[in-house]
């Protein structure tokens, strides 16, 4: 008999500026996702260098038509194909399909009074496709995709103008669209602001002038916090039944050896990811957090009413992203090993992807425990999966084998989870379909169970195949997750 729940949701996660391509079509206008360059040979050493933006790069980036170089300005095309590729989900069983609504199709700039009518009807279309084959949506409401005109005028989140600005965002989305949609998300991985301030919050660090880059990424945060918790209030003020997550990259960290010192910092690196879940779901800013912004010398400016804001407005669920785990090690000469936007020790007891992250299932059991044990609130995981270099036969298939390994192993330990207890409602593997990466807007770094004939430099007839995965994933949904074979 299966583990999981009966109407336990199997699906995929995808975010609109990796996928929806488009990027001056239907009115939409730019976010901060159509400046972010092509970085093959981004040094996977200093993630955070993949950040370094400037006034210039964006100025210059707004006055150009080019695709080529700003690979997420494409996408894969599926403004224009989501039939098909709803079609293709629907195939496979899919229960749910975690999406965002690019911002900008709605509010170009941010700023409109009135939303974008083209905006609204293309996501209507696009739920009522996905009504069709009774697959749930699950909707980020800020996926790395913020107006780039609000970071250019406010320094992004840095602003508070910015929680108006998104809270009237979040109650058009709900007003519109809140007959299709009952699982929301606020923000994705609300904790990266630290480490890609520009792509999670329009911060531009030459535009810090007042104010250092560190107070401008907490001072974001805050107004992030803020913001989330008015729209979870509105949203089940206004759409009953709704459920309102946030969402965590899950940074599992282990000391690298037994010296107190490695626990120590592995330690301190865990409660730093726990912070932002913890302020979201027990509605304050934990005592140890606050001392550290003190310490720091960090004043976050905060107003009359955020205390009573945050406690209102606390997440239903916890969503979260886990692809590998760190460790962390005080000698500072250890050998080490990339990761999802960060760096950390090198772990000998696990395997690398192609990109050099390690893959680690036993981790998001321990994450899976360790988050329930915390928080008891249901769980799911909105984005796990792989990002390998495929190859397209002259046949037309691709024999993913490897990445059915990665994603098997760990739905293995989920079971073994759930059994001990966990409640975990979901499961959307990042992503069904290839699409352009996040952290160096590649097209060959590939997650689908669907392979898009699309190269880096965007050559290709944008054609649709299924690889092995998609026949594997579909033989699980369709068990309930009991045959992975
Ligand atoms: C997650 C993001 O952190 O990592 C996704 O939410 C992203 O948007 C995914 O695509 C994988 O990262 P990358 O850099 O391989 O695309």
């Amino acid at each position: 008999m299966s583990k999981f729940k009966d109407n336990f949701l199997w699906g995929g996660a995808l975010a609109a500026n990796q996928i929806e391509g488009a990027w001056n079509v239907g009115g939409k206008g730019l976010s901060v996702a159509d400046v972010a360059t092509y970085k093959p040979d981004l040094d996977v050493s200093d993630y955070a260098g993949h950040n370094k933006v400037t006034s210039q790069m964006v100025e210059e980036a707004m006055t150009t038509d080019e695709i080529q170089y700003y690979p997420k300005r494409r996408g894969i095309d599926f403004y224009h194909h989501y039939k098909e590729d709803v079609k293709l989900f629907a195939e496979m069983g899919f229960k749910t399909l975690r999406i965002s609504i690019a911002w900008t199709r709605l509010f170009p700039t941010g700023e409109e009074v009135e939303a974008n009518q083209e905006g609204i009807a293309y996501y209507k279309s696009l739920f009522e496709t996905l009504k069709e084959y009774n697959i749930e949506p699950i909707v980020t409401l800020s996926h790395y995709e913020m107006p780039l005109a609000l970071s250019v005028k406010y320094n992004g989140w840095v602003d508070r103008k910015l929680v108006d600005l998104f809270v009237n965002y979040a109650e058009v989305c709900f007003k519109e669209f809140g007959a299709y949609v009952k699982y929301w998300l606020t923000f994705n991985e609300i904790d990266s602001v630290g480490r890609h301030p520009f792509t999670t919050a329009g911060i531009i660090p030459d535009k810090c002038v007042d104010y250092s880059l560190d107070e401008a990424v907490y001072q974001a945060l805050h107004h992030q916090y803020v913001a989330a918790a008015i729209a979870t209030k509105k949203c089940h003020d206004m759409i009953p039944g709704s459920q309102m997550g946030c969402m965590l990259t899950k940074l599992t960290t282990y000391p690298n050896t037994c010296n107190p010192n490695d626990v120590l910092l592995s330690l301190e690196r865990n409660l730093d990811n726990y912070s932002h879940s913890d302020i979201q779901i027990f509605g304050k800013y934990p005592t140890l957090y606050k001392q550290l912004l003190k310490n720091k010398g960090i004043v976050v400016k905060m107003e009359d009413g955020d205390e009573q804001i945050l406690k209102e407005g606390t997440a239903d669920y916890l969503a979260f992203s886990y692809y590998m785990s760190r460790t962390e090690s005080a000698d500072p000469n250890k050998e080490k090993a990339a990761g999802n936007t960060i760096m950390s020790v090198k772990n000998p007891y696990l395997a690398s992807t192609e990109w050099g992250w390690q893959i680690d299932p036993v981790g998001l059991r321990i994450s899976l425990i360790e988050l329930y044990d915390r928080y008891n609130v249901p769980l799911i995981i909105v984005e796990n999966g792989m990002g390998a270099v495929d190859q397209l036969t002259e046949d037309g298939k691709v024999h993913d084998s490897y990445r059915i390994d990665y994603l098997r192993s760990h739905i293995e330990e989920m079971a073994e989870a759930v059994e001990m207890g966990v409640d975990l409602f979901g499961y959307t593997s990042w992503a069904p379909i290839d699409l352009i990466s996040v952290s160096t807007s590649q097209m060959s770094k590939r997650y689908g169970y669907i392979y898009v004939d699309q190269d880096d430099l965007g050559n290709g007839s944008l054609k649709r195949y299924k690889k092995d995965s998609f026949y594997w994933y579909k033989k699980l949904i369709s068990s309930n997750g009991e045959d992975l074979d």
